[in-house]
């Protein structure tokens, strides 16, 4: 039962001025004080860099407890969705709420599919990119560039069954402009969607197969995509995702507002951390040492250095989708000839989890193997390039900025995002003319 219960009231005291503030209560027994009234009774705001403390929103799409390892979709644990959804059921129940019929289901496969091809125009804009450009780049200028060709999407007053057909595009069509980036930064010819393929295969076709030629995507595969994706489909207000939220509150178009979570996902301190994570076990694997290098240049006193794929805001335990990718992967690989040598990175990874978790250090901290130490593994099993691997983070991420967004727009009143500050420059001054200044 979804619930937001008042249970009670916090005092607080300013000066001779007492005010009472009501705590609220979520389904899971997390509290908040309700601040609204703060700044009109007090004239005071609250200051909280990077949200620490602050909660942007109420939310019935996902729960995360950080300190038990809790991740649950619409109240459903992660690990049941790892072992027996696909990501289309995820993306659907994160999107509308609850899992679908057999009937919603191909419905919403077959809007995906039908939706799977870009625009012919689309693929000139590959031809204004570098082949060096990062796939992120692409991404996030093709997605904005989408309601160009879907300009219902530009009407803020449109109604569902619009955001869901912009759900459709969005889904299906990262995918592809996806695979396309890739195609072209290998200098291969873009492959396109094939009605007879679901999701993951399709993804898998357009990546890795050659025109004439009867691409067959390999089971194991297709299975260790499904479950990345899904494991990447939502995580509550993160920066992204919040950027998403943000952005779609001035009433901006879904495209463009997923265009912004695209980008706030691509810094190494959020969805860029798989490719950094893959960088370092490549060169850990490379100079057959090195781990203790990467260990200790994190630990230095002032180092801004971080390693990646360790830490994260709210789990102050193992990530349970670090805990579920690290054993799929050995599942995966383990004894199959077909797979030889991905163990390696997997060993690689293992050794420099547990000697970090031997430092006090890290152990002080509460910082354990997030989502991304373990993601990179699967994505290179799957022979995608590391450069790839923020986008691939944001094709799984996608339904969750749907949900988001669609959940943002429809709390009432509706109203803007737009935080306060504290102003710390310079006093009241002047204009000086050029020729006094110094
Ligand atoms: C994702 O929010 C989400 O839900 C994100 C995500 C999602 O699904 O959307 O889960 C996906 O972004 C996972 C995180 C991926 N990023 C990384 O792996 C980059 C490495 N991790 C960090 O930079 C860091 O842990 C963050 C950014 C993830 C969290 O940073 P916080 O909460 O702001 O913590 P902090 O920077 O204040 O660090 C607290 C202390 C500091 O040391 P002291 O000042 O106390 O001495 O811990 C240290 C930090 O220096 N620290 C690290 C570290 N992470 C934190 N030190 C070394 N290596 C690290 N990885």
């Amino acid at each position: 039962m979804n619930r937001y219960e008042n249970v009670g009231k916090a005092e607080l005291k300013i000066g001779d001025k007492k005010i009472e503030l009501p705590i609220y209560e979520g389904t899971e027994n997390e509290r908040g004080i309700d601040v609204s009234t703060l700044r009109e009774a007090t004239g005071h705001i609250t200051v909280d860099p990077g949200y620490m403390n602050t909660g942007s929103c109420t939310s019935n799409i996902t729960f995360i407890d950080g300190d038990k390892g809790i991740l649950r979709y619409r109240g459903i644990p992660i690990e049941e969705l790892a072992e027996k959804a696909s990501f289309i059921e995820t993306a659907y129940l994160l999107i509308f709420g609850k899992l679908p019929t057999s009937e919603e289901l191909t419905a919403f496969s077959n809007g995906l599919t039908e939706n799977a091809p870009l625009h012919e125009d689309i693929k000139k804009f590959f031809d204004g990119f570098p082949s060096a450009t990062h796939p992120m780049a692409i991404l996030c200028s093709v997605v904005s560039a989408l309601s160009g060709y879907y300009p219902y999407s530009l009407d803020p007053k449109r109604d569902e069954s619009e955001i869901t057909s912009t759900a459709f595009q969005l889904i299906s069509k990262a995918r592809t402009i996806a695979a396309y980036s890739y195609r072209k930064s290998v200098g291969e010819p873009f492959i396109y969607p094939r009605e007879k393929f679901k999701y993951c295969q399709n993804f898998l076709h357009m990546m890795f197969s050659y025109p004439g030629e009867d691409y067959v995507p390999d089971p194991d595969m297709t299975r260790a995509l499904e479950l990345v994706l899904i494991l990447h489909a939502d995580h509550e207000q993160n920066c992204s995702t919040s950027t998403v939220r943000l952005v779609g509150s001035a009433r901006t178009n879904l495209f463009a507002s997923v265009a912004a979570g695209i980008c706030a996902l691509w810094g190494p301190l959020h969805g860029g951390a798989n490719q950094e994570v893959m960088e370092m076990l490549e060169d850990i694997n490379a100079s057959g040492e090195k781990i203790d290098h990467y260990i200790n240049e994190a630990m230095k006193p002032g180092s801004t250095k971080r390693l990646s794929g360790f830490g994260h805001r709210v789990y102050k335990t193992y990530d349970p989708r670090a805990k579920v990718l690290k054993e799929a992967f050995h599942r995966l690989v383990h004894g199959k000839s077909k797979f030889r040598g991905k163990e390696e990175l997997l060993e690689i990874a293992l050794r420099l989890e547990e000697r970090a978790l031997k430092e006090d250090f890290f152990i002080s901290r509460k910082l354990y193997p997030n989502v991304d130490f373990y993601s990179g593994l699967i994505y290179n099993f799957l022979g995608i390039p590391t450069a790839m691997f923020p986008v691939m983070f944001a094709i799984g991420r996608v339904p969750g900025w749907i949900a988001h967004w669609k959940e943002m727009r429809e709390t009432k009143p509706p109203r803007i995002g737009r935080p306060r500050q504290i102003y710390t420059g310079p006093a009241k001054s002047s204009y000086i003319p050029i020729e006094q200044r110094t």
